[in-house]
């Protein structure tokens, strides 16, 4: 068994780095050779930050839920205490302890995800549906409208995905886009410094000018509290204080925007290379194979822990692999059909809380672009797009296409939404909510127009939903 100093200090095998272009190239070809030394093996998040990959499903599926040896508190972090992680860093801003659930163990934990679980159920999938296709359609009319100079090209993820998420989030979110535009810019403040690097004082101001935006937002929301995830927040009885109210929104907008986008860009990209999936076997197929957040369940054992041939060392961040878990429980596609066992929500206390709503936004989002647009094609192919390097996310640089028309080709428009409140702010008080997954498209696809290229699921009927329902009943879900 290698000890606690596994890695080159400590004569163990070498650590793989995780932040290279060449692993972000073929992530799955590490993953092999890291396999091969048991289910955990040393990794780098950043040049000199050590921590382990668990590669193995059922050991990744241990750590996610044993919250007695493993939690997410980063303060059990030497590195971070001591300085050798700056706190102003990429690595430390995402692994940083924040006064939000995601970094809170034990009954904090649970006080401060209560609120957030509440407030989720609380949204209903007609509305939410209902505002994914409005702000898409209001993107596909600009695609539509730049066509001519742009030759029917576009950047999906760019011109589609990322604006499309954002828009999304700051509806349900309650951020009217005066507040979103203001919280835009304060947000990219904060990571340009993190990512320069250094400057502890610097990084201070960054995040005071953030939560400063959000406390401004949160007052508006005490004042005039509308149908959405931030007043919902507010209005718990658990009695959030502003400085939490304002982190759990950030943590909120970093779940919801960046996994959410790539998870469309990602489900774009297999239904464009024409695989013939229909869209929400999609998403699903997109959430084993370029799971959006591959590395970001981070960690940090309670004490020395033995796992397979090693141990991971108290404090040192333990990354559960979930793409590697993911290739090593389902390698083909057959295993993946109608299965849902991935690890892409991550699993246990932490275990992603927004699922429905997020495979919901991840589907509509797609079906609403290739029903509009149906001519899309990839403007390169589909193994040669390029993906960002970094130990956490699994995210394309682009996704470039061809096929968009100058004017839009005759056919069904997705109807208007009516979650639209005119100010464009949030929607009115006492809505009714609804919860969990009832509100996903099911797999009918009965009412599909002869000829399609994409197998769109449409609006489910009775029968595709009841059909829909025994399916899930059938997978256990
Ligand atoms: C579409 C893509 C998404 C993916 C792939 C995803 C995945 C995950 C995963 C893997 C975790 C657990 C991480 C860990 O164990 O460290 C997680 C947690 C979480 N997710 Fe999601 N998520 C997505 C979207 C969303 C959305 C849309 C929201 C909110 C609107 C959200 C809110 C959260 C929150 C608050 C947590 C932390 C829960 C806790 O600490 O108890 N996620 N997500």
């Amino acid at each position: 068994m290698t000890g606690p100093d596994a890695g080159p200090a400590g004569g163990g095998p070498p650590a793989e780095p995780l932040y290279t272009p060449e692993f972000a190239a073929d992530p799955g070809a590490v993953y092999a050779r890291l396999r091969k030394l048991g289910p955990a093996a040393p990794v780098e998040l950043a040049p000199g930050v050590p921590a382990t990959l668990v590669t193995g499903y059922a050991e990744a599926l241990h750590v996610l839920r044993s919250p007695e040896l493993f939690v997410k508190d980063p303060r059990r972090w030497p590195a971070l205490r001591d300085g050798t992680v700056p706190p102003v860093s990429p690595v430390g801003l995402t692994l940083s302890h924040r006064p939000h659930c995601y970094t809170a163990d034990g009954p904090e934990h649970l006080r401060l995800r209560q609120v957030i679980g509440d407030a989720l159920d609380r949204l209903d999938p007609g509305t939410l549906r209902a505002v994914v296709e409005e702000q898409a359609g209001g993107l596909i009319d600009a695609l539509i409208g730049r066509a001519a100079g742009s030759g029917g090209r576009a950047d999906l993820l760019a011109d589609y995905a990322v604006p499309l998420s954002a828009l999304v989030f700051d509806r349900i979110a309650g951020c009217p886009p005066a507040h979103a535009a203001r919280l835009q810019e304060a947000a990219a403040e904060l990571l340009v410094t993190h990512r320069q690097g250094g400057d502890p004082a610097a990084g201070e101001a960054a995040w005071a000018a953030l939560l400063a935006r959000i406390r401004e937002l949160i007052a508006e929301r005490r004042r005039r509290p509308g149908a959405d995830l931030l007043s919902w927040m507010a209005e718990h009885p658990a009695d959030l204080t502003d400085t939490e109210l304002a982190h759990q929104f950030m943590l909120l907008a970093s779940f919801a925007v960046p996994p959410q986008h790539n998870l469309i860009a990602a489900a774009l990209r297999l239904l464009l290379a024409g695989d013939g999936l229909p869209v929400a076997e999609a998403v699903e197929e997109a959430l084993w194979t370029d799971s959006p957040l591959a590395g970001r369940a981070v960690y940090f054992p309670v004490r020395d822990v033995p796992m397979g041939e090693t141990v991971l060392p108290a404090g040192r961040p333990v990354v559960v692999g979930i793409a590697a878990a993911n290739a090593e429980l389902a390698p083909e596609p057959e295993r993946r059909r109608g299965n849902r066992a991935h690890l892409s929500w991550g699993a246990g206390p932490h275990g992603c809380p927004a699922r429905g709503p997020a495979r919901l936004i991840a589907t509509v989002a797609a079906e609403t672009l290739l029903e509009r647009l149906p001519d899309l094609a990839l403007a390169v192919p589909a193994e040669e797009l390029r993906w960002l390097p970094g130990p956490f996310f699994r995210a394309l640089a682009a996704l470039p296409v061809t096929g968009i028309p100058a004017a839009p080709p005759p056919g069904p428009r997705p109807a208007a939404a009516t979650a639209s409140p005119p100010d464009g702010g949030p929607g009115q008080p006492g809505r009714p909510g609804l919860s969990g997954e009832t509100g996903e498209s099911g797999r009918g696809g009965g009412d599909q127009p002869a000829g399609a290229r994409f197998a769109v699921t449409r609006k489910p009927t009775a029968l595709a939903r009841m059909q829909a329902a025994l399916a899930q009943w059938w997978r256990g879900e």
